[in-house]
């Protein structure tokens, strides 16, 4: 059986994707930071899925947590899915500056070292790769989440082209506003946003893996986000900009 590994596999997005994978047939590794959680979910996949499942607690904010998921990744992974995340309020000087660099561990430097761990037996295998999930954010400005997450994408299509012909796939996804616990950890007041712009997150990773198995290089699920990015790029960057600070000002 192919082995997935999954970072902030217990809710939202990467639970979704645990879900998807499970019933797959990929046996798991999940990763996050709490214990209980994880090792319900890898309980029930046992149990539902009769898949193998391994549990990974660690920090990616931490050097011990990132070196765990970073050895772990080394060693048979087929799918990596980099998908632990969360968002902060706050503009840029009224944020702490700890949890700045901490988003910065967890967006880029994590996403860098596991893909930098994982790829080189894919590729040797020519099989497999890399979902890194970044946000409808990378294409707009929104301090240093969408700074990170635009590192994302950047990075995901570069590397992408640097693997080429080797059978291994890289892919960045984009999901603009999903309902998982993202903003409420970050105590964000998202009634103002329209029903019709939330995603669901079962039928964004069944979009996303579709669009990973035919190659596609930057995935962004759903008719309304790709007409904002597409907007996004038609208009004038300086007007771009202040849109995207005026809307993202609502919400924090
Ligand atoms: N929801 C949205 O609207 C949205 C939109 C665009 C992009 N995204 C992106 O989608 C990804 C998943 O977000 P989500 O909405 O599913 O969030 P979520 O529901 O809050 O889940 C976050 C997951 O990441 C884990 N996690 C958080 N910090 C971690 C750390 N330092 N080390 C290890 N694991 C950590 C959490 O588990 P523990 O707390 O147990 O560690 C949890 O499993 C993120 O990268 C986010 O930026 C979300």
């Amino acid at each position: 059986m192919p082995t997935a590994f999954i970072t902030g596999a217990t809710a939202g997005i990467g639970a979704a994707f645990t879900r998807r994978l499970a019933a797959d047939g990929f046996d798991l590794v999940l990763l996050a930071r709490d214990r209980s959680r994880l090792e319900e979910a890898a309980e029930r996949y046992r149990t539902t899925h009769r898949v193998r499942v391994e549990t990974l607690i660690a920090d990616l904010a931490t050097d011990e947590g990132l070196a765990a998921a970073e050895d772990r990744a080394r060693h048979g992974v087929d799918l990596l899915v980099n998908n632990a995340g969360f968002a902060q309020r706050g503009t840029f000087l009224r944020t702490d500056v700890g949890e700045e660099v901490a988003m910065l561990r967890v967006h880029c430097e994590a996403v860098l070292r596991l893909s930098h761990a994982a790829l080189p037996g894919m590729m040797e295998r020519g099989r497999g790769g890399v979902i890194n999930v970044a946000s409808v954010a990378a294409f707009f400005t929104r301090g240093t989440y969408s700074a990170s997450k635009a590192w994302v994408v950047n990075f995901s299509e570069s590397v992408l082209r640097d693997i080429a012909g080797s059978g291994a796939h890289v892919m960045a996804l984009c999901p603009g506003w999903t309902h998982t616990e993202f903003h409420d950890r970050a105590s964000m007041d998202m009634s103002g946003v329209p029903g019709f712009l939330w995603l669901d997150a079962d039928e964004l990773v069944d979009a996303a893996v579709r669009d990973f198995r035919r190659g596609v290089p930057v995935s962004v699920p759903g008719l309304p986000y790709k007409a904002f990015i597409a907007l996004g790029r038609a208009l004038p960057h300086g007007l771009t900009t202040r849109i995207s600070t005026r809307v993202g000002r609502r919400y924090r």
